[in-house]
């Protein structure tokens, strides 16, 4: 047998926060050096904006890669495809110009979103909501939780390869929809919702015919991604959500259902561990979050709204106002840890522009104790008093920077704060949209 190729080079960008954090930009501006991007984890809860001139695209399931030619675009197994928002997705690209063909591929083995997911994402926030028990999450509401659910329970699960092949599709339905009609029409009795019955024969009509759409796209992107690697390809890997909302290590219950940090990268493509040396930590100049839990440096305040209209923080995928608050760098030190970051992109700092002077959580304090550790518990992160150290802000806009020596003082020792209580270099700074806004360090 011959000897294994030298693995080629490969990056991974990761959001240190609650989500967008600005990956977009980054994988977009990364790409240039990339052949291959890879959607690991995730489904159209995730929403990237990339701007090119005065073109904004809005990406939820198709790697940003789509946005270069000849980029080779994956959409792999840890991901989870809702053909309806896939193929709108596709066709939105298409209207703007943009190329979707045999540059996107999507795993047979990525499971398959469908609308009982969205009707049992929205039925279990009812119930959670009025339940004396813990707050809703406040999901996205695209059946993300409820899709993951039935990957873990197996019998209930649809598969890109089982979309794909109409007798299956059918077989699959009919059984599903027995399953489904039987525990759905419990729970929408509880919710005190009206519930339909799920028709197999329909959805297997409607389904059949977006499969229809996505047979061509649909591959072993496993095998695609280990013969691009033996091949010199250089692969990119473009991580969904923000670590933070990681289902095993972030802020839980108040999370999404998949692995949303490097670790992730692994199951979630098929690459062998540790197999990405460059990770690349997405890290906005403050704090947002969307939906329901702690939030500890949250700024419900002039601050707060000051970060949410230069910031824009409106959700790409929901249009929600964002929650915002000052950076809070124990919890990014917890992300940077997780994902083994070796470098960081700091993005959005010249949103902090007009604020005199800006503070940066760097311990939590509760019960008498002091501590820069992220904690397990959701009521315990709800209660904790943010450490702060306050640094003096910048007043002018700083969005005209083409390079590090253009940024203010106070702007490069905010940025230096960040590097020396974290432990990472910075290797990138964005002060807005364009690509041309970007300063290297
Ligand atoms: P789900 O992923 O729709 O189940 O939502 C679970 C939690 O994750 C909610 O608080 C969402 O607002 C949040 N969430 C999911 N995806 C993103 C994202 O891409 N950016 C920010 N928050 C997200």
């Amino acid at each position: 047998m011959a000897p294994l190729p030298s693995p080629a080079p490969t990056a991974a960008v990761i959001g240190m926060q609650w989500g967008d954090e600005g990956k977009g930009k980054i994988v977009d501006l990364l790409t240039e050096d990339f052949d291959v991007v890879v959607r690991f984890n995730g489904g159209a809860n995730a929403g990237h904006s990339v701007v090119i001139g005065d073109r904004r695209y809005a990406l939820h399931l198709v790697p940003c890669g789509i946005l270069r030619p000849d980029r080779l675009n994956i959409v792999a197994n840890g991901v989870v495809v809702d053909p309806e928002v896939l193929c709108a997705e596709i066709d939105g690209l298409t209207a703007q110009g943009v190329q979707v063909g045999a540059n996107l591929r999507i795993s047979d083995r990525a499971h398959v979103v469908m609308p009982y997911h969205k009707q049992t994402d929205a039925w279990l926030e009812h119930a959670q909501a009025r339940s004396e028990d813990r707050a809703p999450i406040g999901t996205t509401g695209r059946g993300i939780g409820p899709c993951y659910a039935d990957k873990a329970w197996r019998s209930t699960a649809i598969r890109m390869a089982d979309l794909v092949d109409p007798a299956a599709l059918r077989t699959r339905l009919a059984h599903i929809a027995g399953v489904k009609n039987a525990t759905l029409a419990g729970l929408a009795a509880w919710v005190g919702e009206p519930f339909e019955p799920i028709d197999p024969d329909a959805l297997a009509a409607t389904y059949g015919a977006y499969a229809d759409r996505l047979r061509p796209h649909v591959a072993d992107t496993n095998a695609l991604l280990h013969d691009a690697l033996a091949a010199g390809r250089r692969v990119l890997f473009e991580g969904g959500n923000g670590t933070l909302l990681d289902v095993d290590h972030g802020s839980f219950p108040y999370v999404t259902s998949s692995s949303t940090s490097a670790l992730g990268i692994y199951p979630g493509a098929g690459v062998p561990g540790g197999s990405v040396t460059r990770i690349v930590g997405i890290v906005k100049a403050y704090t947002t979050r969307v939906g329901g839990g702690p939030l500890p440096t949250e700024q419900d305040n002039a601050v707060g709204r000051h970060l949410r209209e230069r910031g824009r923080e409106y959700g790409t995928t929901t249009g929600r106002p964002r929650r915002c608050g000052w950076l809070d760098l124990v919890a990014v030190r917890h992300a940077v840890r997780l994902s083994g970051t070796t470098e960081i992109a700091v993005m959005l700092l010249d949103v902090l522009a007009g604020l005199e002077s800006l503070a940066v959580c760097t311990a939590y304090r509760h019960g008498g104790r002091t501590f820069d550790t992220f904690p397990a518990s959701a009521a315990v992160l709800e209660a904790v008093e943010p450490a702060y150290e306050t640094v003096p802000g910048f007043v002018a806009d700083i969005s005209a920077a083409r390079c590090w020596d253009d940024l203010p003082a106070a702007a490069q020792d905010y940025v230096a704060l960040i590097e020396r209580v974290v432990g990472v270099p910075v290797s990138l700074v964005s002060v807005g949209p364009d690509r041309a806004q970007t300063l290297a360090r």
